[in-house]
C-alpha cells in the first residue's frame, strides 16, 4: 500500500490532486494541439486529418456538433466561432437527445463529435446513426483509437495527453484550441474571412500557451476568493457570447467538485428567472472580459449589485470600470474574443478546484461521477 501511495505522488508529479496537475499543464497542452497544425509565421494552418474533407465542411448544409458534459460546452463555443467565421449554420446537440429524437439529417450535414475519452455511450450511439443517413462524421477525440474516433470519417486529435481528473480542464481548453483550427480553416477554404483577420486570429491563437500561463500566476488570489466563498450555499455564473458557455462550464466544474449548487446563465437571461435568487449571500461570478459584448455585461453587474448580489469578475487587463463595481475581480491577459474562453475558463478551473480543496473533498473521484460515461 505503501508503494501505491508513493506511486501515485510520482505520477502527481509535485501536485497535490490530478486536477491541478491537469489544470496547470495547459500552456503546454494547448501548444500541443497546435502544434504541427498551426504556424503563424508563415501564416498557415494543416490539418492533414480532416483535409480531404474540406470541400464537404465548407459546402455542408450545416454542422452539427454532438457531444456531452463539458464536450457540449466547446461544442458551444465553436457553434459561435464557426457561424462567425465560416457563415455555415451550426447546431449543438446533447448526444443523449439528438440520438432519441428522429433528428433531420442526411447527406449534406456534417457532425462534429466531441469527446476527451472517445467512449461515451451516447456521442457514438449518436454519429453511428447519423452516419446510416448519409452525414460526414468528424470526430474530436482526446484518447487515440477510442471508440468515437473509429467510428469517425475523419477527424483531429486533441493531443491533450491522459486526462485522469475526473472533471474535465486540459481537455476542454485542448477542444477549444481544435475547434478553432478548424474553424478557421474552412473559413480560409470558403473565403469567407479576410486575409487580416486570418492571420490575426493565428497570432492569436499562437498566443494562447503563454496567456493561459500568465494567467495561472494568479491561483493564489484565487485560492483567497475560494476561501472567502466556499461556504456559499449556491453560485451563479454568467457571461454573454463566446463566455456564455464559460460559465456554463464554471458552474459545472463547481457543481462537480465543490458540491454546491451552481447555475450558468446568459447573462442577460437572468432577468427571466435567477435574479430572484439575488441577495447579499448569492456569490455571482461573471466572465466579463473585453469583447463585443463588454458594455452589456457591465450594466448586468450593476442590475447584480443593485440587489446586494456578491460579484467575482473575470476581467480583462487595463479595465477600469469593473474594479470600481465588482468585489472580487480576477484580471487575465487581453485576447481576441475567439480565443478568450481558453484564458477565461482557467480561472474557473482555479476557483472549483480550491474550493473543493477547502471543503476537503475528493477532486480527483467526485462522488457519483465517473470519468467516461459508456452506459446511457
Ligand atoms: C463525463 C465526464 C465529463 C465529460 C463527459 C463527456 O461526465 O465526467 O468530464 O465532460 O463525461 O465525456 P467525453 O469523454 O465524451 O468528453
Amino acid at each position: 500500500q505503501k508503494l501505491d501511495i508513493e506511486l501515485a505522488a510520482i505520477e502527481k508529479g509535485g501536485y497535490d490532486h490530478f486536477m491541478i496537475k491537469e489544470i496547470f499543464e495547459q500552456p503546454q497542452t494547448i501548444f500541443d494541439s497546435l502544434r504541427g497544425r498551426l504556424d503563424a509565421k508563415k501564416g498557415t494552418l494543416t490539418m492533414g486529418g480532416i483535409r480531404e474533407y474540406a470541400d464537404m465542411l465548407k459546402n455542408a448544409n450545416r454542422i452539427i456538433i454532438v457531444a456531452c458534459g463539458t464536450s457540449w460546452h466547446a461544442g458551444l463555443v465553436a457553434e459561435y466561432m464557426i457561424e462567425e467565421l465560416c457563415r455555415i449554420p451550426v447546431e449543438v446537440e446533447y448526444a443523449s437527445e439528438f440520438r432519441y429524437r428522429n433528428p433531420v439529417v442526411g447527406p449534406g450535414d456534417v457532425i462534429i463529435a466531441v469527446s476527451q475519452s472517445g467512449e461515451t455511450a451516447d456521442t457514438l450511439v449518436a454519429i453511428e446513426s447519423a452516419k446510416e443517413k448519409g452525414a460526414i462524421i468528424l470526430g474530436i477525440c482526446n484518447v487515440v483509437g477510442s471508440s468515437i474516433a473509429r467510428a469517425s470519417h475523419a477527424g483531429a486529435y486533441t493531443h491533450a495527453g491522459p486526462e485522469i481528473g475526473v472533471a474535465s480542464t486540459k481537455a476542454f481548453t485542448a477542444q477549444l484550441a481544435v475547434l478553432c483550427l478548424v474553424g478557421l480553416m474552412v473559413a480560409k477554404e470558403k473565403g469567407a474571412i479576410t486575409p487580416q483577420r486570418f492571420q490575426h486570429l493565428l497570432d492569436e491563437l499562437e498566443n494562447v500557451p503563454e496567456k493561459v500561463a500568465t494567467t495561472l500566476e494568479l491561483n493564489e488570489q484565487v485560492k483567497n476568493i475560494a476561501a472567502k466563498y466556499k461556504d456559499a450555499r449556491d453560485f451563479l455564473y454568467l457571461g454573454r457570447g463566446y463566455n456564455f458557455p464559460v460559465a456554463l462550464e464554471g458552474a459545472l466544474k463547481l457543481k462537480e467538485i465543490s458540491y454546491i449548487h451552481a447555475e450558468g446563465y446568459p447573462a442577460a437571461e437572468m432577468k427571466h428567472g435567477p435574479i430572484a435568487l439575488v441577495d447579499e449571500n448569492l456569490p455571482v461570478v461573471f466572465v466579463a472580459t473585453k469583447d463585443s459584448y463588454y458594455e452589456k455585461v457591465v450594466s448586468n453587474i450593476q442590475e447584480i449589485k443593485a440587489r446586494k448580489g456578491k460579484v467575482i469578475a473575470v476581467i480583462t487587463e487595463g479595465d477600469t470600470i469593473i474594479p470600481g463595481m465588482a468585489d472580487d475581480i480576477i484580471v487575465v491577459p487581453e485576447a481576441d474574443e475567439l480565443v478568450a474562453p481558453m484564458i477565461s475558463v482557467i480561472p474557473l478551473q482555479l476557483l472549483a478546484y480550491h474550493i473543493g480543496v477547502l471543503k476537503g473533498l475528493d477532486v480527483d473521484k467526485p462522488r457519483n461521477l465517473a470519468k467516461s460515461v459508456t452506459v446511457e
